[in-house]
């Protein structure tokens, strides 16, 4: 189990959110609604409970024309130039923009102005929720939680309280700011992302799920590895994203090796072709990762079940021909490698494959090969030969050429022949 201090983030996303829908809202306004959300208003405008990052809106319909609200909504500069002011109201940045078209902005207008009837101002906020034990499979109890309120990236206040059967509860909370909710357990640090209420959400219940920690790797395992491969005429480089399935079978959270000097944890680790260049991780913070020449480590602890690791990276190809290989430091049930076996000539060393034709509706115009390879230990090593398709220099298009020749001489011939029989 965990000894030491190390702190872990591990971002846990809200199971059920209850959001409080008054039920004889219109179709209108549930799209007012999502809008208020996904254009992020939400994260900086509350309506009749205060100042937020922006004003409060539960006085812009006195304030301003229904025209006038539009284009705050749609570009806050053109308000800029009307009032000659940045910002308009003292005490607040300006406003950014942010990307709503007209038809949206009419919708937005329409939701404030239907939702403030329905707003109790200064109404406060509630968060409740339950935290469970994955491991034991029991509701946490005597723990202590954290609240955090921001404002921005500010932190406007922590409230803590204990977690009794399971059961937490922050009320009476304002309801013009985000919050946050953070608990420690067994060494690893859990926190969700920061969240908001909506004009008329007064409740907000949050499930937590939480795991004991194991060093214990036996049942961490690579399902898959697939990599695949693009070429880059212009850079004459292939790119490969290489996408990696690993699971955790057990009901505990993996959290790897010490490092004490380096004070990182090492959760697993996978190699890097030495040549590979401009490493990238499409798919997850770089600072999740340790990258050194020959592999990356992955430093985020793992809960139960599956875990996919994602790495882009270019390799550029020599004039003739170019090998690239790496040894495995895992066992992997499966790899496949998706090649565009039309521009460029491709071939597995080493080790055994299975080899077939792959389409792919959203690339039609590529031919692609997947190349499959089963039950690679821990220690074997990829040898990857790469050509690039140059009509003159490749070994294919040198036998069709030869061939065609072939064709046509026996061809003049026999044409030869019966000019000479009339
Ligand atoms: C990043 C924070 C932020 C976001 C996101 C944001 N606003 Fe604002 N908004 C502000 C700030 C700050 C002001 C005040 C600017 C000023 O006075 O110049 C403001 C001003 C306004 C005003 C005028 C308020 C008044 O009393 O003068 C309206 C209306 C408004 N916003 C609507 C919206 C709507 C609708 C959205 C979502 C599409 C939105 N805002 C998204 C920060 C934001």
């Amino acid at each position: 189990m965990d000894t030491n201090n190390f702190k872990y983030f591990l971002l846990l996303f809200f199971l059920n959110f209850s959001i409080f829908t008054p039920s004889n809202l219109y179709a209108e306004e549930d799209l007012g609604q999502k809008l208020f959300v996904e254009k992020r208003c939400v994260s900086c405008h509350v309506i009749g409970r205060g100042r937020f990052a922006g004003p409060d809106l539960y006085h812009i319909l006195d304030k301003y024309s229904d025209e006038e609200i539009i284009s705050w909504i749609i570009n806050p500069q053109s308000m800029y130039k009307k009032y000659s002011k940045t910002p308009i109201n003292d005490g607040y940045p300006p406003m950014p923009n942010l990307n709503v078209n007209r038809s949206e902005a009419k919708l937005l207008l329409s939701y404030i102005k239907e939702i403030k009837k329905e707003i109790k101002r200064n109404s406060k906020v509630r968060i409740s929720g339950k935290i469970n034990n994955f491991t034991t499979d029991k509701f946490l109890d005597n723990q202590e939680i954290e609240l955090m309120a921001l404002l921005a990236d500010k932190v406007l206040s922590n409230k803590k309280t204990l977690i009794k059967n399971g059961n937490f509860q922050f009320s009476d909370l304002p309801g013009n700011s985000a919050y946050k909710i953070i608990l420690m357990h067994d060494g690893i640090e859990y926190s969700t992302d920061k969240f908001y209420f909506l004009p008329t959400e007064n409740e907000k219940k949050i499930n937590l799920t939480v795991f004991d920690t194991t060093q214990d790797k036996k049942e961490i395992k690579t399902d898959s590895v697939h990599l695949i491969i693009t070429y880059d005429k212009g850079s004459k480089s292939i790119t490969v994203a290489e996408i990696i399935n690993i699971k955790n079978s057990s009901r505990n959270i993996f959290i790897g090796s010490n490092d004490f000097k380096e004070k990182i944890r090492k959760i697993n680790s996978y190699s890097l072709f030495p040549d590979a260049t401009s490493l990238g991780f499409p798919h997850r913070g770089e600072e999740t990762f340790v990258v050194s020449d020959n592999k990356v480590t992955d430093t985020l602890p793992m809960p139960p079940g599956n875990r996919r690791v994602v790495l882009t990276y270019s390799i550029k190809l020599n004039l003739l021909s170019t090998t690239i290989s790496k040894i495995f430091f895992n066992d992997i049930d499966s790899l496949t490698i998706i090649v565009p076996e039309n521009i460029l000539s491709f071939d597995i060393q080493g080790l055994e494959y299975t080899k077939k034709e792959t389409h792919i509706k959203e690339l039609v115009d590529e031919k692609y090969t997947t190349y499959s390879i089963k039950n690679i230990k821990k220690g074997d090593t990829l040898n990857l030969k790469f050509k690039k398709y140059d009509i003159f220099l490749n070994t294919k298009s040198v036998v069709g050429i030869i061939f065609l020749i072939f064709i046509l001489t026996a061809l003049g011939f026999t044409i030869f022949k019966k000019g000479v029989k009339k």
